[in-house]
């Protein structure tokens, strides 16, 4: 059993610092990425607070398919460079939107959604994966939040 309980008073960098060492020690030496993704969504939505979803979405023959994930049943493809998952895919940069309402194409697959984290997961400089975290919160995410994710999505790399 695996019983990594987050401290709800930790500072955000040793939260990620935490959930980085949980993804780490739940994926090392685990071939399957699906699986891996699946563990890493559910340690996402253990540790983070205040999200309606957190999960993949894989680059699959040029477009975004539906990965493991944690939340209410999501959209299951989009076209690169389509919301804010295809713009982290496409750009291969982190979209930190603070309003979704606000962010020209944003999809919504779930209207409790306010405020959205796309961190896409690059490995031998090409984007396989984005990591997605929505909130019903209003700027939920911050800088902090995106360097945390960047961290985690880097030492998933190779293990997704
Ligand atoms: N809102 C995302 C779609 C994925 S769902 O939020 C899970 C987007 O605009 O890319």
């Amino acid at each position: 059993m695996y019983d990594f309980r987050p401290d709800a008073a930790l500072p955000k960098a040793e939260l990620y610092r935490q959930l980085i060492a949980a993804a780490a020690a739940l994926t090392e030496g685990e071939r399957d990425g699906i699986a891996n993704m699946a563990n890493v969504a559910a340690l996402m939505w253990e540790y983070l607070p205040d999200l309606n979803w957190a999960g993949f979405y894989r680059v699959v023959d040029g477009e975004l398919v539906l990965g493991p994930f944690a939340g209410r049943p999501a959209c299951i493809r989009i076209p690169l460079g389509q919301g804010v998952c295809g713009a982290a895919a496409a750009s291969g940069t982190t979209q930190l939107v603070p309003d979704v309402h606000a962010f020209p194409g944003h999809i919504a697959c779930d209207a409790a959604s306010r405020s959205e984290l796309v961190v896409p997961v690059a490995r031998d400089g090409a984007v396989i994966a984005v990591i997605d975290l929505d909130s019903p919160l209003l700027a939920r995410f911050d800088s902090e939040d995106a360097a945390g994710v960047e961290a985690l999505a880097a030492m998933l790399a190779t293990r997704i």
